[in-house]
């Protein structure tokens, strides 16, 4: 890497997801600063195609007995239960496209919305917290969108999992992305 050190380029070679978390999170009003600061990121129309409902405390149990009810099985089940208990806060990403814009189809909606997840797990990092997205096939148990309250018209995305990272959690490297495959170039350029 040729660049000089920066900031921005650190936050995002370092940042990385973590499985395990632990108290404290970040508080509302600094949370909010950064989802505020999140929001910047790149939206066709200004549509704020989200929104986040955050579960914190005993409503983390709550949420993980939904969860358990909405499961295949009661091994399933077992697991479900503690899920959300992996974290101090859990943001739960709700998806809520314009329908039939006549500007900006749902897809390119969707890209606005994790963007913003994305940023903001950047920007969480970048102040010493730690994050990791995750999903599986409860987002589309009714019991849990009825419990988060998720609109027909709305997509649940998952969580945002939020808090500090354990100090002896290990993670797996990442293998570098081979980009010169990933890249067309016109014949003329570069050398
Ligand atoms: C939309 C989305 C959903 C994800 N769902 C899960 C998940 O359910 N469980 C999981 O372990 N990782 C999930 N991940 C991946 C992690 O968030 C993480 O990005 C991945 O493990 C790579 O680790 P890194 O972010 O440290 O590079 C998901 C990522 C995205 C973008």
């Amino acid at each position: 890497m040729t660049q000089p050190p920066n900031p921005v380029l650190e936050a995002v070679l370092t940042r990385r997801s973590a499985p395990r978390l632990t108290e404290p999170a970040p508080g509302r009003h600094d949370l909010e600063r950064l989802i505020q600061a999140a929001a910047t990121a790149p939206d066709h129309g200004r549509l704020r195609p989200w929104r986040l409902v955050a579960v914190t405390g005993n409503e983390r149990a709550r949420l993980g007995d939904v969860l358990a009810e909405a499961a295949a099985s009661p091994e399933q089940a077992r697991r479900a239960a503690t899920k959300p208990l992996r974290a101090p806060l859990l943001l739960s990403i709700v998806h809520c496209p314009v329908p039939d814009h006549p500007k900006v189809p749902e897809w390119e909606q969707l890209a606005a919305t994790t963007g913003v997840v994305t940023t903001l797990s950047l920007l969480l990092h970048g102040y010493g917290w730690a994050s990791i997205w995750r999903t599986g096939s409860a987002v589309q148990a009714p019991q849990v969108r009825k419990y988060l309250g998720v609109a027909d018209r709305e997509q649940l995305l998952g969580w945002l999992y939020v808090g500090t990272r354990c100090p002896f959690g290990t993670f797996a490297e990442r293998p570098p992305c081979e980009i010169t495959a990933k890249i067309t170039w016109p014949d003329s350029a570069g050398g």
